[in-house]
């Protein structure tokens, strides 16, 4: 990954004009902590219930601010950073693969300046105090719903398990505070990941859990974060890197969609749960959703240490097949997939003589629900890796999600990724409004249709 300063375009522009515009470009692009009268201060100086009210108002007339979350709306917007960066261009129609800019002679051994008042902070995530502050950014300031009802609950154990994969690098956990309370105010990660885009294997990082604290939005710190993380990534030789975002950026490498299967509907209805088919009452959604109370598949049980080579195999196998997937190692496989209470659930089919012929894995997503009367939680299992052989596939999938019902999950997602598609609708899945983009940050290829992408990461 280059700094903008390696802008493709930038290079190769000799004349001053357009430096003089780059120059506009970059002050423009400073992140501004000062900057005109905060929404978000006034809004949060608001009883949460009176904030709730104004959310929901705001989301029903759409007048929120938001980023594109169309390709059609994406072309209408300027992107301020991301045009300045090694992506593919909107409407660019790419038949080749390789770099969008070839790697720098030199990186910045200094880290990107930020405004005063502000430190960057390497997070020590050994240390429980540095975690729960992450846990604290992260819980208080991603919001799952518009309409501020349900907020996502990260575990201090769950972002151990998706930042500290093995060989995870500290420098890559990179905090912003404030220089007079200490306070965590931004958050960007990187982990390492070998990928496979169509034919080439390419050591990247994956970039998760970009965040800033809701009194500092709008105020472009996110393309400080970005830069700095590229810098200390592109440190350890890594030019490369895959992440997923809700919102459309230059340019999506492929465009996947959530699907959404309730468990426990009542308790979704209770909490207003949206994309809920809301025409059903409570009798209806029940018998829809029905599900066996056992298993039927034979040898299905849950994964061992002693099944790692084999669910390595079979993984390996089939994610070959995609055009982008990760390679794991043994280790890695081991990391991501070995059963952690409230954290990955896998499950392997044994069949005669021993052989595991398939393979399911969901991971677990806890949730806050606000001001609600009765309840105050809920569980989304997220489909994770799938590989079967010997078992239907639908089979297999109904099975996961008896499993997730009887480990009390509220709700079963997952993406139109891989061969998803055959069973989504048979199983009662429905199409959620939400989607999910894949991005490759300097690297340029064909886009492709989401059976075609074969990597999930939790974020
Ligand atoms: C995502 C988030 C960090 C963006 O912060 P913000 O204050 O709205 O945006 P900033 O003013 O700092 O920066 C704006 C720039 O960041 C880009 N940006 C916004 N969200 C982005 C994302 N998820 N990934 C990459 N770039 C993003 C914008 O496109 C814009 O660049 P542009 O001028 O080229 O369009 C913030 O909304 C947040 O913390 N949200 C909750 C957590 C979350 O949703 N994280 C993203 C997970 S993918």
């Amino acid at each position: 990954m280059t700094d903008s300063n390696s802008d493709k375009k930038l290079t190769e522009a000799a004349s001053g004009r357009l430096k003089n515009r780059k120059k506009k470009q970059r002050k423009e692009d400073a992140w501004r902590p000062g900057g005109p009268r905060d929404p978000f201060a006034m809004l949060d100086s608001l009883p949460e219930k009176k904030q709730q009210e104004i959310q929901r108002a705001l989301h029903l007339f759409s007048l929120g601010q938001s980023l594109p979350k169309t390709l059609q709306e994406a072309k209408q917007h300027t992107y301020r950073f991301w045009d300045t960066q090694p992506v593919v261009k909107f409407g660019d129609s790419i038949t080749t693969h390789g770099p969008v800019v070839e790697r720098e002679a030199a990186v910045c051994k200094k880290p990107y300046p930020l405004p005063e008042g502000f430190s960057w902070d390497t997070l020590d995530l050994s240390s429980p105090t540095v975690l729960i502050e992450l846990c604290t950014l992260l819980n208080q300031n991603y919001m799952e719903e518009d309409d501020n009802t349900i907020r996502f609950n990260f575990s201090p154990e769950y972002l151990q398990w998706a930042l500290q994969p093995p060989n995870w690098l500290p420098q890559w956990h990179c905090g912003v505070r404030v220089d007079t309370n200490k306070k965590l105010v931004g958050f960007i990660a990187a982990v390492p990941a070998d990928v496979r885009v169509y034919e080439m294997q390419k050591q990247m990082v994956q970039v998760k859990f970009l965040c800033v604290h809701k009194k500092l939005r709008l105020k472009r710190m996110t393309p400080v974060l970005i830069r700095e993380l590229t810098r200390r990534v592109n440190q350890q030789d890594f030019y490369q890197a895959v992440y997923t975002a809700g919102i459309v950026l230059p340019t999506p490498l492929s465009s996947c969609r959530y699907w959404h299967r309730a468990l426990n509907p009542r308790k979704l209805i209770e909490v207003n749960y949206p994309g809920l088919r809301q025409t059903m009452n409570l009798q209806r959604a029940r018998k829809f959703n029905h599900l066996p109370e056992v298993t039927k598949t034979p040898g299905l049980r849950p994964m061992r240490k002693e099944d790692i080579e084999g669910v390595h195999s079979l993984l390996q196998t089939n994610l070959c097949r995609f055009h982008l997937s990760p390679i794991l190692s043994l280790q890695e496989a081991q990391h991501w997939l070995l059963p952690q209470e409230n954290l990955i659930d896998t499950y392997v089919v044994e069949g005669n003589g021993g052989t595991l012929t398939d393979v399911v894995s969901f991971y677990s997503v806890s949730s806050r629900v606000l001001n609600h009367p009765v309840h105050t939680g809920l569980r989304a299992a997220h489909l994770f890796y799938v590989a079967s052989t010997a078992t239907d596939a639908v089979d297999l999938m109904e099975d996961t999600l008896v499993l997730a019902k009887s480990k009390n999950f509220d709700i079963f997602y997952a993406l139109d990724v891989m061969e998803n598609k055959g069973f989504l609708e048979k199983l009662k899945f429905s199409i959620s409004d939400r989607s999910l983009h894949y991005y490759l940050y300097n690297w340029m290829c064909p886009n492709m249709s989401p059976d075609k992408v074969g990597l999930v990461f939790p974020d």
